[in-house]
C-alpha cells in the first residue's frame, strides 16, 4: 500500500525514530556514490513562498541521483482550477513521489486519495511534519535520547506546533505550551496526545526548567492582514534571554526559520550559544532524504 506523510502520525514512532536515525547517519558519513533514486522524480507543488523546503528536497533528490521539479501553483494548471484530484492522477504516472505546499491539509489527503505515489506535506495551515523530523533529529543529535525531557513552545499555537505535539506523543517527551488567548493550538491534537501535552497560562511556566524552547513566526504565511494585531497580542510571548535563564542551564533554542529578531525571539537567543537552529535548517536535507528513502521503499 502506497504510505503517505501527511501528518507527523502518519509513522509509527519506531519508523520515525528510525527515519531520524538514518537522517543522523546519511549526515555523518555521505557516500556520494550511492544513488538509489536514478531515473526517480519528486513532483513538488508550491502554493506558498520556501527557501528551506524547496531547497532541501530538491538538493536531496540530486544527492540521490534523482530529480525534482519545482511546480509552484502559479505556473500549473492547478493555479487554473485543475481539480486536485486530477492533477494527482496525472503527477503520480509521472513521477514517484509528490510534495505539495498550501493551505489546505484536506486538499493534501485529496491529493493523496488519488495518487499511487506518496504525497508528502511540505507545510499546510495545520501541520509541518517535515519540520518535526529534522528538529528531532536535531534534538537528538545534540542530547542523545529525548524520551522524558521537556519542550516548551513559546507563542502561536500554529501548524509548527501542531507537529510538535505530534512529536511529543512519538518521541515520549512533555510538551508544555504557552500561548495567548486566542491562539491556541487545535483541541483535537492537543486532546489526542493525552498527558505529553500540557497547556500553561504563561510563557515563564512553560519555560520553567525546559530542555528545550521552541517558537515561530506571530504571522505564518496567509496571516499578513493580522500582523499589527498580532503583534500587540503576542507582546508578552517573547522568548528573550530572561525566558532562556528560567529554562534548564543545557537548553537549547530552536526555531524552524524564517525568524523575526526582536518579535517572537530576541537576537541575543536566537544568535547565542544555545541556539540550534542552522543545524534545524541542514537537518531538513538528511531528514527528508531518510523519509524519501522509507517512503519509496514502502
Ligand atoms: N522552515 C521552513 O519550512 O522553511 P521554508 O519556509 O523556507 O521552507
Ligand atoms: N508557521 C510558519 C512556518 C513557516 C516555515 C508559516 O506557516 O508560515
Amino acid at each position: 500500500m502506497t504510505r503517505h506523510f501527511l501528518q507527523l502520525t502518519d509513522l509509527s514512532p519506531a519508523e520515525a525514530l528510525a527515519v531520524v536515525h538514518r537522517a543522523s547517519a546519511l549526515r555523518a558519513q555521505p557516500d556520494p556514490g550511492y544513488r538509489p533514486f536514478v531515473g526517480k522524480t519528486l513532483a513538488m507543488i508550491f502554493s506558498k513562498n520556501s527557501t528551506r523546503t524547496r531547497v532541501s528536497f530538491e538538493s536531496g533528490m540530486a544527492r540521490f541521483g534523482g530529480h525534482a521539479l519545482f511546480l509552484h501553483s502559479g505556473v500549473t494548471q492547478l493555479g487554473r482550477d485543475e481539480p486536485i484530484a486530477d492533477t494527482a492522477r496525472v503527477l503520480s504516472r509521472m513521477c514517484s513521489a509528490i510534495m505539495i505546499r498550501n493551505d489546505s491539509q484536506a486538499d493534501q489527503a485529496e491529493m493523496a486519495a488519488y495518487s499511487r505515489v506518496p504525497v508528502i506535506n511540505g507545510l499546510s495551515d495545520l501541520h509541518h511534519p517535515c519540520q518535526l523530523l529534522a528538529d528531532m533529529q536535531t534534538w537528538i543529535e545534540h542530547r542523545g535520547t529525548i524520551a522524558g525531557r521537556t519542550a516548551a513552545w513559546i507563542g502561536d499555537g500554529n501548524n509548527v506546533c501542531h507537529s510538535f505535539i505530534q512529536a511529543a506523543t512519538l518521541f515520549g517527551f512533555t510538551l508544555r505550551i504557552a500561548t495567548p488567548v486566542g491562539y491556541e493550538p487545535k483541541t483535537d491534537l492537543v486532546a489526542a496526545a493525552g498527558a505529553a501535552v500540557q497547556i500553561c497560562s504563561s510563557a515563564a511556566d512553560a519555560a520553567a526548567g525546559a530542555d528545550l524552547v521552541v517558537t515561530d513566526t506571530w504571522t505564518s504565511m496567509g496571516q499578513e492582514a493580522e500582523t499589527q494585531r498580532r503583534l500587540r497580542d503576542f507582546a508578552n510571548y517573547q522568548v528573550d534571554a530572561a525566558l532562556m535563564r528560567r529554562a534548564a542551564p543545557d537548553a537549547l533554542f530552536m526555531h524552524c526559520l524564517p525568524a523575526h529578531r526582536g518579535e517572537e525571539v530576541a537576537a541575543e537567543v536566537i544568535d547565542g550559544p544555545q541556539s540550534v537552529i542552522f543545524d534545524e535548517a541542514e537537518n531538513r536535507l538528511w531528514a527528508q532524504m531518510a523519509l524519501l528513502e522509507f517512503l519509496l521503499a514502502a
